[in-house]
């Protein structure tokens, strides 16, 4: 890693994005380039419906999306399996085994956008989860407990006590990554487990709390799930990702929802951060002093806890404005991405 002296630029090796949603068919045409365009990989998630459960689907579902690279791009998915009630562990490991599948997602049934046919009760994927165990095959974790009776701001503190940490202990060879955290609960939980078990971190909740969605009134654009908690735990996150610590690197969760959906009596759950999301986390490690560590964040952690090789190759950021427009078009949608109408100091050169 190289810093100029002023620290007007940074110039990295090439990053990745360990989650992203890029939807199917015109919107993900849409919006592909730009995760494209700011990342070498992404672990793709597998929450389309019908969700992403079988090998199959998977190299269809990839095929799509290399077919709709722009021209000139060099971008590889990363391919995710949809845990359900009713997987079959020999899927998983045919899967892996054949490189299609790179890791596969527990979605609590019901817990998020697309997580109807998720898993009603980790007992029932107990057999595919030992297969993983056994062959390496990383468990993504939407970590949020369902029970209606848990508030919502509780529901990521409540899993880890219920689901994750007796998951963890009963199978210590299992890689487990707790996705996009928000609590200092899981900051704790992640920082005391064995080296198996990491997290990612998007850049909302680097940012914004859960005041941000009532800013002078109800703000749809600054909801995801799971929920941005208060800023004891934003500043908790902060702390988490530009420490060093090799378990915690990017994932953007970027979730593009038409802006009907989300300006709606019910909207969606998900922020669109793709465009400007490496802009958006070098700010948060800048205002921490912290661009030294920024590599080891965007492009080494990640790689080293799935056993992939880094990237090739360097991108480079400049302390540089850009403004993030109020809307973009991906397939006919409009959406608004996060941070629209702000600037941003840091741009990435291209
Ligand atoms: C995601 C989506 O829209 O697919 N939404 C979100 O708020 N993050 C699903 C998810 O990752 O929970
Ligand atoms: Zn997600």
């Amino acid at each position: 890693m190289t810093t100029a002296p002023n620290r007007s630029s940074l110039t990295i090796t090439r990053p990745d994005d360990w989650h992203v949603h890029l939807r199917d068919g015109a919107v993900m045409a849409g919006v592909l380039g730009h995760t494209a365009r700011q990342f070498a990989r992404a672990i793709v998630m597998p929450n389309l419906s019908p969700p992403i459960s079988s090998e199959a689907a998977a190299e269809a579902y990839r095929a799509q999306i290399m077919a709709a690279l722009p021209d000139g791009a060099d971008f590889t998915p990363l391919m995710t399996c949809y845990l359900t009630d009713g997987i079959n562990p020999a899927e998983l490991e045919r899967g892996f085994a054949s490189g299609v599948f790179t890791a596969a997602k527990l979605y609590p049934a019901h817990a998020t956008t697309g997580s109807a046919h998720g898993v009603t009760d980790v007992a029932n994927i107990r057999p595919a989860l030992e297969a993983m165990e056994r062959i390496g095959m990383p468990l993504l974790v939407h970590g949020e407990v369902t029970d209606p009776a848990v508030d919502i701001f509780d529901r990521e503190a409540v899993f880890i006590d219920r689901v994750l940490a007796p998951l963890v202990r009963d199978m210590p060879g299992l890689k487990v990554v707790f996705e996009h955290i928000t609590t200092a609960q899981a900051v704790q939980f992640v920082t005391d487990a064995p080296a198996n078990v990491a997290a990612t971190i998007t850049p909302q909740h680097l940012h914004i709390n859960r005041n941000a969605m009532f800013a002078g009134g109800i703000r749809p654009h600054a909801y995801c799930l799971p929920v941005a908690k208060r800023e004891e735990h934003r500043l908790a996150l902060r702390a988490a990702a530009t420490s060093g610590s090799a378990k915690f690197f990017l994932g953007t969760d970027s979730a593009p929802h038409a802006v009907a959906a989300k300006e709606a009596a019910c909207g969606c759950a998900g922020i669109f951060n793709a465009p400007y999301a490496l802009e958006s986390y070098i700010t948060v490690f800048d205002d921490e002093d912290a661009l030294d560590r920024f590599e080891a964040f965007a492009s080494l952690n990640g790689p080293a806890f799935y056993g992939l090789p880094v990237n090739s190759g360097t991108i480079t950021l400049e302390r540089r404005p850009v403004i993030v427009p109020d809307q973009l078009e991906a397939g006919g949608a409009l959406i608004v991405p996060f941070h629209a109408g702000e600037t941003l100091s840091w741009s990435l050169c291209t």
